[in-house]
């Protein structure tokens, strides 16, 4: 008797911490300001809602205990926050949107995969990214306004939009996606930049601006629209391209726009273009070939000096 009236209360003060934590992990919206708030979620296995750092958080943020958060994950000027990280969240299910933090200096989410969507906008500071277990998996990303000099930490398995642009130190990109549902525009990035698509096989509609090289050696199909604008490309290659845009709808156009070191284009099993073909403004492009081209639905539109 006397034993078990001992170890009521106690056995009350345990259900009543986890009654709590239960509590705070299933929250709609957890809001930290501070590490001490971070803290409070180390025994959460799981946040079940979305997570807002305010923009009172300072310093270092670390919010280690659940290994996913159910909703958005969402930092918006938190401006006297210098770090940020976990290493326990594997998964986002909703967005991780960073933006406008001005201090931010290390991002390291070492065991994060798999993301709804990545929206890192207006980083000044943020040279890197810290992902050692590569987020393979998102539907969208932008990444846009950074000090980002790579995007080593995100290898993409499949993805529908990427946004890439005004990272003006991004040299390089390299993502083993082998379909893209939607587009990816690439814009006003390092000039420099190279493009490392290897297994890329179909995608809706790519869009390169500001370039210096991009690989597509896989490349089939473009459903929707390809472009080269304004780019420091010398060489266009991509041996396996047979197809851009729907001849039946007259959709979908292919063009090189005023890439001005531009010499070659080679895509030599281009059968079909649905809308129109347009090479315009690329100053020492002397010679156009398209030997496999058949359909064209739309306008050719060259312009230029072609000798041949
Ligand atoms: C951040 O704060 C600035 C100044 O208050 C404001 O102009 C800006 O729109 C805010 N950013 C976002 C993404 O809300
Ligand atoms: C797109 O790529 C992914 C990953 O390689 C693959 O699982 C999926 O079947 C592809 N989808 C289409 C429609 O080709
Ligand atoms: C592809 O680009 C075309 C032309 O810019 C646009 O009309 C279309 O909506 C885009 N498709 C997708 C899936 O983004
Ligand atoms: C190009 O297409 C051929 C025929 O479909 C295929 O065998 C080859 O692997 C492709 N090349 C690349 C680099 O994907
Ligand atoms: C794009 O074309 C590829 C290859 O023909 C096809 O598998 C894919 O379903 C098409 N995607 C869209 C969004 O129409
Ligand atoms: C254009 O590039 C292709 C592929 O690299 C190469 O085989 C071809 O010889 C080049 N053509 C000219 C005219 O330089
Ligand atoms: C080519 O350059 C000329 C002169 O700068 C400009 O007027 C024209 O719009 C450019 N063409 C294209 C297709 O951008």
């Amino acid at each position: 008797m006397f034993a078990q009236k001992l170890l009521l209360p106690a056995l009350a003060v345990i259900t009543s911490v986890a009654a709590q934590s239960a509590t705070i992990c299933s929250q709609p919206t957890a809001t930290i300001n501070s590490q001490a708030d971070a803290s409070a979620y180390a025994d959460c296995s799981t946040i079940s809602g979305s997570v807002v750092i305010g923009s009172a958080a300072s310093g270092d943020i670390l919010l280690n205990g659940p290994s996913s958060i159910g909703g958005d994950l969402t930092m918006i000027n938190a401006t006297q926050v210098t770090s940020f990280s976990s290493s326990t969240i594997g998964q986002i299910k909703g967005t991780f949107h960073l933006e406008d933090l001005t201090l931010l200096s290390s991002l390291s989410f070492t065991l994060l995969t798999a993301v709804k969507s990545i929206e890192f906008i207006s980083l000044p500071n943020l040279g890197a990214l810290t992902f050692s277990s590569f987020v393979s998996s998102a539907q969208s990303v932008t990444i846009s306004n950074t000090f980002l000099g790579t995007l080593n930490g995100i290898n993409l398995n499949t993805v529908a939009t990427l946004q890439i642009d005004n990272n003006p130190h991004l040299v390089s990109f390299s993502t083993q996606v082998g379909n893209i549902t939607s587009a990816a525009v690439f814009n006003a990035n390092g000039a420099g930049l190279k493009i490392e698509f290897p297994n890329l096989i179909w995608a809706s509609n790519l869009t390169f601006r500001d370039v210096a090289s991009v690989d597509i050696p896989s490349l089939a199909v473009v459903n929707g629209s390809l472009g080269f604008y304004e780019t420091s490309l010398e060489s266009i290659y991509a041996p396996n391209l047979t197809s851009v845009g729907s001849f039946a709808t007259g959709q979908g156009s292919l063009a090189f726009v005023a890439n001005t070191a531009l010499t070659n284009i080679s895509m030599n099993a281009l059968k079909s273009v649905g809308g129109a073909d347009q090479i315009a403004n690329n100053t020492v492009l002397a010679a156009i070939s398209f030997p496999a081209l058949v359909d064209v639905g739309g306008a050719i539109d060259f312009s230029g000096n072609f000798t041949t």
